[in-house]
């Protein structure tokens, strides 16, 4: 891969700018934790495992800054609300942010330098995981798919998205590696363009044959039989098997089930909140309306309208045909088989 989601350097977590993609490839960097917490909310870096990743660097930042305030415990305490204040839907934030928790209170009788050095080393484990389940999906996934596969695709839930390699287009490029030949079609996803700005320049960038298209001609392309799966990440996923994801997904389920065509969801078990029943109790984000409305400072609509604009949807796990996750692939009934990976 020619780039990095994010890296570690010297003690300073560097994110390249998902904002300025395709365009530049710019990479900031930082050593101050409120500014890796203002970098997710601006969607700097985005998709729930690069998040979560991000969120224990970030802690790793913070507890190093930690060191010179008057008391570390209240100052960790306050950087783990900063973090969780940031995005409510992907709960791998909320599952990254507990880890390093439990990590610092697990030491708390040994000194704050001590401490700080164990997260550091907890972020880095975490980091690297991510990409070791990521491969894991990948094999898993490629499994399920025939020798010559059209894919359609939502969002970005690919390297950019997580440490690396990706979940949903993990599988596809682990099927590519299989030798398997490989089209995708990518949604370009309005109203914030994951799709368009990022999947397609990532495939592109890995010379994996990459189609963009509209979120609204995703439906006449299943009719004309160009579609022989969908695969998608998910930011959360309840124990009942719903999935809530990038905001259209739904709508390409939906689709998916019409035209007979298999919807798979590629998540690692650290997306799935097995603290809830459905997917009735996913928190949902709501965006700033000027996504709807402009789009690089130019207006695309009138001013003074009503805009609604839901980050993510929830998908019934009855339109999930499975879910691959790095522990194996889960079938309906979801209840069942999620509780069997959970070990
Ligand atoms: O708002 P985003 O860009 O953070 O939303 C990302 C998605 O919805 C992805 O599909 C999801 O996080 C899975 S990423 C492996």
């Amino acid at each position: 891969m020619s780039f990095d989601t994010l890296r570690w350097r010297d003690g300073r977590l560097e994110l390249i700018d998902q904002t300025l993609l395709p365009v530049e490839e710019v990479y900031r960097s930082y050593d101050d934790y409120r500014e890796v917490a203002k970098a997710i909310v601006d969607m700097i870096v985005r998709g729930a495992p690069a998040i979560g990743v991000s969120a224990a660097y970030g802690l790793a930042i913070a507890a190093r800054q930690a060191l010179e305030a008057e008391n570390f415990s209240s100052y960790m305490e306050e950087a783990y609300s900063v973090f969780a204040a940031t995005r409510p839907t992907a709960v791998n934030l909320f599952w990254g942010i507990e880890r390093m928790r439990q990590k610092a209170s697990s030491l708390q009788d040994m000194a704050p330098s001590v401490i700080a050095a164990a997260l550091e080393e907890e972020a880095i484990a975490i980091d690297r995981e991510d990409v070791e389940a990521n491969r894991a999906m990948g094999s898993y996934g490629a499994a399920l798919l025939p020798d010559a596969v059209n894919i359609l695709t939502h969002c970005n839930a690919g390297a950019l998205a997580t440490a690396g390699y990706g979940t949903a287009l993990g599988v596809i490029r682990a099927a590519v590696e299989a030798g398997k030949r490989v089209n995708v079609y990518a949604d370009e996803t309005r109203p914030f363009l994951q799709g368009a700005r990022l999947t397609s320049w990532e495939l592109h960038e890995d010379d994996i044959p990459v189609t963009l298209i509209c979120d609204n001609m995703a439906g006449y392309l299943m009719k004309l039989g160009k579609v022989d799966a969908v695969i998608v990440g998910a930011d959360r996923i309840a124990s009942n098997g719903d999935v809530a994801n990038k905001i259209g997904t739904y709508s390409v389920a939906l689709l998916a089930k019409a035209h007979s065509i298999p919807f798979y969801v590629s998540a690692p078990i650290s997306t799935i909140d097995y603290a809830i029943s459905t997917g009735e109790e996913i928190p949902i984000e709501e965006r700033s309306h000027l996504e709807v409305t402009e789009w690089g400072g130019v207006v695309t609509a009138p001013k003074g309208i009503g805009v609604w604009n839901p980050a993510f949807d929830v998908t019934p796990a009855e339109y999930v045909t499975a879910i691959i996750t790095d522990r194996g692939v889960a079938t309906a009934p979801y209840g069942d088989s999620l509780l069997r990976l959970k070990g």
